[in-house]
């Protein structure tokens, strides 16, 4: 799978962690950014990651800021988006069994790296379920018209 990732200065560490990880685990990763701790602006990055996963040059996106939401509200902007901020598990599962979710978000400051690890893994091996999903995600998406 094809994953595009970013980050601002909040969640660079992460970012590196999940990126040495999913690389390892045969994954082609587009690191977008940002390249160290300097302070930065996360809609930047959000945008940078949305708009890989709507025009189809990446599979799915991973954004990590301090808390996550900040990566969520801005990608959500971009037509086509479906971005969940999960601070578990299960969530991490579920948004994409039912809400076909394309980008995960996560708070480097909220979350332990272990638990990013098992998130990352469970966002991008979990299909999405379809059937009366589909529905719903029809719904919601024309709202953007
Ligand atoms: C940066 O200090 C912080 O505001 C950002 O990483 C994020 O948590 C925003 O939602």
């Amino acid at each position: 799978m094809k994953l595009a990732m970013g980050a601002d200065h909040g969640g660079y560490s992460l970012k590196e962690i999940l990126k040495k990880h999913l690389v390892e685990a045969g994954h082609e990763v587009l690191d977008l950014g940002t390249h160290d701790t300097s302070s930065c602006n996360y809609p930047d990055y959000a945008a940078k990651v949305a708009y890989a996963v709507a025009d189809k040059d990446a599979d799915l996106g991973v954004l990590i800021c301090g808390t996550g939401i900040g990566m969520s509200i801005a990608a959500n902007k971009i037509h086509g988006i479906r971005a969940a901020c999960c601070g578990d598990t299960y969530s991490a599962a579920m948004t994409r069994n039912h809400n076909n979710a394309n980008v995960l978000c996560l708070g480097e400051r909220v979350i332990g790296y272990g638990l990013a690890l098992d998130m990352v893994d469970l966002f991008v091996d979990t299909p999405f379920e379809g059937g009366r999903h589909q529905r719903r995600i029809d719904k919601m998406m024309a709202y953007e018209a």
